[in-house]
């Protein structure tokens, strides 16, 4: 506050000290929202670069979605029960499912920012080797301080696999609906909510994009160990999405859904927990840190054993 006091006595006017305030304030607000339109610089800059992960998103829903959307019969009926007029004026769809631009501008459907988070803080940090460096000669603390001070910028890296799925919940849970009214006129007016959204089954199909490294020509399958780490991290994402989304609303429909996420992800947990003692922490307390940490223990592991008979045989 003091800070603000001085620099109100140096502009001299509390008008200017209030939109300041609103300024820096909002600013703070928008680095973690990955969907934030003044912080997104578009899918386009990012083929600059990524060039087949941006193949990859042109075949997909999240991509052909932005033409036929809203012109949905059902799209016309969900606006109006929340109060809207056309599906890309309205603030809330535009949450979800559209990707926007400084003036916040629907650009395009779900996007590489959707998920890695909005660039315009990150974009000049992630790839960043240092002064005369490449990815084979950056030392390790430099690559440790890059990722951390991308992440801190509001990047979401692809090896996060527990903030990955939150933000994917965030949509496909409902979660990132401010209110919970909206939530009702949404189900009401027939808004899908698929309770069966699962990370393997929805990242390794059509929204599969691994060219990593030595390979980078070649978008790589997960084995079957692979899926089966990126399956309980996804599970552990699942059960604190849903246990903090369930108190937004009452409604029936809503309830049933975040119920069944909850209860599928507590027998993944307990089938792990024997051997991941992490797995048991987030059961007795579902919060972010101890996903995270969860997810970090299971990285690398073959869980097969205890979770095969749950991974998904066919992808979205
Ligand atoms: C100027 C080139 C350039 C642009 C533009 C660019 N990137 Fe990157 N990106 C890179 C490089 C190089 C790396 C590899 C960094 C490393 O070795 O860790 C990378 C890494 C990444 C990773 C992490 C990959 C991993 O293996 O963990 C993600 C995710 C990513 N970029 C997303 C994006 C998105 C989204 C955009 C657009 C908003 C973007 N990048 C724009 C060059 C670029
Ligand atoms: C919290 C995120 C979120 C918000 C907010 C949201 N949607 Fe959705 N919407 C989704 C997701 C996720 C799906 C896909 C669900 C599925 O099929 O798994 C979807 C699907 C739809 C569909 C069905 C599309 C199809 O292909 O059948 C329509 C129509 C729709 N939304 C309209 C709207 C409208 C209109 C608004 C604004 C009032 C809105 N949505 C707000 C997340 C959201
Ligand atoms: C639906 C969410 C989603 C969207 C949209 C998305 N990504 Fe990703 N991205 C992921 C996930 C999940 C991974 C982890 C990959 C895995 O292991 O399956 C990933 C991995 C990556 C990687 C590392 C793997 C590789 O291919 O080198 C890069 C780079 C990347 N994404 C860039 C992008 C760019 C650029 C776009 C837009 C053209 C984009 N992503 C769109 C979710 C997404
Ligand atoms: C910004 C919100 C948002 C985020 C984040 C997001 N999605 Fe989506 N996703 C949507 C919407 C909206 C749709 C439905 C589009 C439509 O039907 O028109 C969708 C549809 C999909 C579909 C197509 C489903 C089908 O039945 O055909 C897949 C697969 C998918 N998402 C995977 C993912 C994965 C995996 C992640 C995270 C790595 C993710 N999404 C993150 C909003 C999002």
């Amino acid at each position: 506050m003091r800070f603000f006091l001085e620099i109100g006595k140096v502009v001299g006017s509390r008008v200017w000290l209030l939109a300041l305030m609103i300024l820096i304030v909002a600013g703070a607000f928008n680095i973690h929202s990955a969907q934030a339109g003044p912080n997104n610089v578009g899918a386009k800059k990012c083929k600059e670069c990524h060039k087949a992960e941006h193949g990859v998103w042109k075949g997909t829903k999240h991509f052909k979605s932005y033409r036929k959307v809203h012109k949905n019969k059902k799209a016309k009926k969900i606006v109006k029960a929340v109060g809207g007029k056309r599906m890309k004026k309205t603030a809330l769809c535009k949450t979800c499912h559209y990707t926007t631009d400084k003036k916040d501008r629907p650009k395009s459907g779900p996007s590489c920012e959707s998920c890695h988070g909005a660039a315009k803080n990150w974009i000049n940090i992630h790839n960043d080797y240092g002064k005369g460096k490449t990815r084979e000669t950056e030392d390790a603390a430099h690559k440790a301080a890059r990722k951390k001070n991308a992440t801190a910028a509001g990047m979401i890296w692809p090896s996060e696999t527990f903030d990955v799925a939150m933000n994917c919940n965030g949509c496909h849970g409902l979660g990132n609906v401010p209110n919970g009214g909206d939530i009702a006129k949404m189900l009401d007016s027939g808004h899908p909510l698929n309770a069966g959204f699962e990370l393997v089954k929805y990242s390794q199909g059509s929204v599969r994009h691994r060219f990593y490294p030595p390979k980078v020509t070649e978008n790589q399958k997960m084995t079957k160990a692979q899926m089966s780490a990126m399956f309980v991290a996804g599970q552990a994402a699942s059960l604190v999405a849903a246990t903090k989304a369930i108190k937004k609303s009452k409604h029936a429909k809503f309830v049933a859904a975040q119920k069944e996420r909850i209860a599928l992800a507590k027998k993944v947990l307990a089938a792990v927990k024997g051997s991941v003692p992490a797995a048991g922490k987030v059961l007795s307390s579902p919060t972010a840190a101890n996903g995270r940490a969860l997810s970090k223990a299971v990285a690398g592991k073959d869980l097969t054993g205890a979770v095969g008979k749950w991974l998904p045989t066919s992808f979205k």
